[in-house]
């Protein structure tokens, strides 16, 4: 079976794991930990970044930061993972969905400002795919209404936005290494801090609601409980594994977009007779290479796709399911109309995508595909 996805592995995370475990030191915050923060810091613009455990920490560490609270609205795109709205639900804040762009499974943009209320306190942009959302028109909003943008960035390591880094633009932003991501460490993410003002409250929230952090620096000399927080830092163990994958970001960016233009350029002309739709990238978008997605003309012609590929031993998958048809929003809401959001969730497929896919490999599932809309 050709998998849907297989974690990369560059061959140096067991070393730099090891290297760790000599330094006796395996808690968080060690010097893995800063290699990694340093990376994003200085290679995507990014005033302050903490690594964290997964991206869903590092979003519900933004809800934490902005203080997000019951009565409170957040706006949300409704195709997205369930991380993204649960993060603020959490803190007792009401979701306020808004639909898919036609072109594209992102948040519209158009559609943002009719949602706008006394009470929204934020915007989260999902830039899915890797792709950016169009990040000025939200930025303008925010401006207007003074609002807080976040950036699920969970899928967009090393894309951008004109000439931004995503997860730059953002007051706050959330990064994701699971082992489905571009780079990784199992599970993992990073909580980017682009506003002054969060950064002496994120490393608070970070430690526990204590002033650790502070205190290793030799700021003040004892810390204690001062905040909120949580245990949201990583162990050097997993820093360590991020950091062997992070030093091959080029390579391993390289090799992903061979494989992104390879399916590109091979469907092409079956997007050419109107069968099956591509990615489109706005043009103030890079693309990334997290994912390779197809999109079928309707539910029926994607399961039977499925299913073809499955007999010929390749795994394709769908993606989200609207949230705001799932089963927890449906509890206490009313049903809503967001149709774009539910064309994704029906007609979306995501090809095999990971490093080691060979060339073999590619063209079997693209020769399969063809032979299906022959
Ligand atoms: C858009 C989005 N946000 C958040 C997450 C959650 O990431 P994590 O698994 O690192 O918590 C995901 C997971 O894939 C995601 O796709």
């Amino acid at each position: 079976m050709i998998p849907f996805n297989k974690p990369y592995l560059t061959g140096l995370e067991t070393q730099y794991i090891e290297e760790a475990v000599k330094t006796g030191k395996i808690s968080g915050n060690g010097i893995f930990t800063q290699k990694c923060q340093r990376f994003f810091e200085n290679n995507y613009a990014i005033k302050k970044a903490l690594l964290t455990t997964s991206c869903t920490d590092a979003l519900e560490m933004c809800a934490m930061l902005i203080n997000c609270k019951v009565g409170d609205e957040i706006i949300v795109p409704s195709y997205t993972f369930v991380s993204t709205a649960l993060a603020f639900v959490r803190q007792g804040a009401k979701i306020v969905f808004c639909d898919s762009e036609v072109n594209n499974p992102n948040i519209d943009v158009a559609q943002i400002e009719s949602k706008i209320t006394s009470k929204t306190k934020a915007i989260v942009a999902v830039h899915y795919a890797g792709v950016a959302v169009d990040m000025d028109v939200v930025m303008k909003l925010a401006e207007k209404y003074n609002l807080f943008v976040i950036e699920d960035a969970a899928q967009a390591i090393d894309s951008y936005y004109k000439n931004s880094p995503l997860g730059s633009i953002g007051h706050l932003a959330a990064f994701s290494f699971h082992e489905t991501k571009n780079i990784i460490s199992g599970e993992g993410g990073l909580l980017a801090i682009n506003d002054n003002r969060f950064i002496e409250r994120a490393e608070i929230i970070w430690e526990k609601g204590t002033n650790r952090a502070s205190f290793f620096r030799g700021e003040v000399n004892k810390y204690g409980w001062v905040d909120t927080g949580s245990s949201f830092l990583p162990s050097e163990v997993i820093a360590a594994f991020l950091w062997a994958q992070l030093e091959k970001l080029s390579e391993i960016q390289e090799k992903r977009k061979s494989i992104w233009s390879f399916y590109y350029e091979e469907l092409k002309d079956i997007e050419a007779k109107g069968k099956l739709k591509l990615p489109e990238i706005s043009s103030y978008a890079t693309n990334n290479a997290h994912m390779f997605y197809v999109c079928c003309t309707n539910l029926e012609e994607r399961t039977a796709l499925v299913e073809k590929l499955k007999q010929n031993n390749i795994h394709a998958v769908f993606h989200y399911l609207s949230l705001h048809k799932s089963d927890y929003y449906l509890k206490e809401n009313e049903l809503l109309n967001l149709p774009n959001s539910d064309k994704f969730t029906d007609t979306l497929l995501r090809l095999p995508f990971y490093f080691e896919l060979t060339k073999d490999e590619q063209k079997l599932i693209v020769d399969e595909i063809k032979n299906f809309y022959d």
